[in-house]
């Protein structure tokens, strides 16, 4: 089986591991946490970086301090994953999504400003599979309506918006380190910010809210989300790895597309914009509605020729979840509902070789021929 997802750990990680056992620092409260905060937010040019257990966290958390509550409305895609739309949900807010562009998968930002109400207090920009969203048109409302930017970088680790980093656009910004990420920790997240006020509320978040004098007595509700020194130490030594990573993700999906081109049927990703140069995060794929054979149906083929794939996204305002909650009653998205059903991607892990590339794409012109 060719795996979807196969993390490249060749670096100083087990040198940097070894430390933390040598040393016993394995909790939260070890040295590497501080260095790949500091190390991380540099990379993305912030001023600060909040290190926590997941992605997921990092939203949650980001969510909390920058102080969404019942009733407050934030745009997002629909095309996203749920990480996103959860902790609006939980907190008494309302998830207001929009629809996806046809070609880059990323949300259609023509479609942000027939959204904002007088309850509107933030857009969620959620950076999806290797190419940015369209930063600027997502700034220029922000100000305009006096919004809060919360950026998702969650897949964006290297990834560049007009020569920007991903990661520096948001009030706040998120990471994700799960292993399919180009950096990770096993499981781990980041914040980022600039806003002072922010990164302390962040950190204070992460760590239940503990006060410096009277630690055991709480004024707010915080969560546990604090990373440890042992993600931490991978996380470092990974990040030392991430331009090499990144350039190589850039040669494996031009590479693709060099494999592909020409299979009918197939609608491949851009391989770049009129903002950005792709990543290939992960290498998608839609299949054209005259196909008749769903990503479903072309997963389980490749899957029985040894091929792993995941499915794309499946949008938030067909959750059944969301839905029993009365959520998104009556609407459609007809460009996130066409892609769930009818993309899925390759195997994309950066320890994938040539060879397995040669197989994939042997097996992906069979299916489709
Ligand atoms: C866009 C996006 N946001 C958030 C997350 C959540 O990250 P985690 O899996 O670390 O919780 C992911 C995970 O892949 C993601 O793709």
């Amino acid at each position: 089986m060719i795996p979807v997802n196969e993390p490249l750990l060749d670096g100083n990680e087990k040198k940097y591991l070894l430390e933390c056992i040598d040393t016993g620092w394995i909790s939260s409260e070890g040295p590497f946490v501080k260095e790949f905060e500091e190390k991380f937010a540099a990379r993305v040019g912030r001023r600060h970086g909040i290190a926590v257990c997941n992605g997921s966290a990092a939203l949650e958390a980001a969510l909390a301090a920058v102080g969404i509550g019942p009733g407050d409305e934030v745009i997002m895609p629909t095309f996203t994953i749920i990480s996103c739309a959860a902790p609006v949900v939980r907190a008494g807010g309302w998830p207001v999504v929009v629809d996806s562009d046809p070609l880059t998968w990323t949300m259609d930002v023509s479609r942000i400003e027939e959204r904002i109400t007088s309850c509107t207090r933030a857009i969620m920009a959620v950076h999806i599979y290797g190419l940015p969203v369209d930063m600027d048109p997502v700034l220029d409302l922000a100000r305009k309506y006096g919004l809060m930017v919360i950026e998702d970088a969650a897949e964006a680790h290297g990834l560049a918006y007009r020569d920007r980093p991903c990661g520096s656009f948001g009030d706040i910004s998120t990471f994700s380190f799960y292993p399919n990420k180009h950096v990770t920790t096993g499981e781990g997240g980041m914040i980022v910010t600039d806003d002072d006020g922010l990164a302390e509320k962040c950190r204070s978040l992460r760590n239940l809210c503990f006060q410096a004098k009277k630690r055991f007595v709480h004024e707010e509700l915080g969560f546990n989300f604090r990373m440890t020194n042992l993600q931490a130490a991978l996380g470092l030594a990974q990040l030392e790895q991430l331009n090499i990573f990144a350039e190589r993700k850039r040669l494996m999906g031009r590479r693709y597309t060099e494999l592909l081109q020409g299979v009918s049927g197939l609608q491949l990703p851009l391989s770049e914009t009129g903002y950005a140069e792709n990543i290939y995060w992960v290498y998608g794929v839609v299949i054209d509605d005259a196909v008749p054979m769903d990503a479903e149906q072309a997963m389980r083929l490749l899957g029985e020729r040894g091929i792993g794939t995941r499915p794309f996204f499946w949008p938030m305002h067909e959750q059944p979840v969301f839905r029993r909650m009365g959520l998104f009653a009556g609407e459609h998205h007809p460009v996130a509902e066409r892609i769930a059903r009818r993309g899925f991607y390759l195997p994309s892990g950066l320890a994938l070789t040539d060879s397995q590339m040669d197989v994939v794409c042997h097996e992906v012109r069979e299916i489709f021929s």
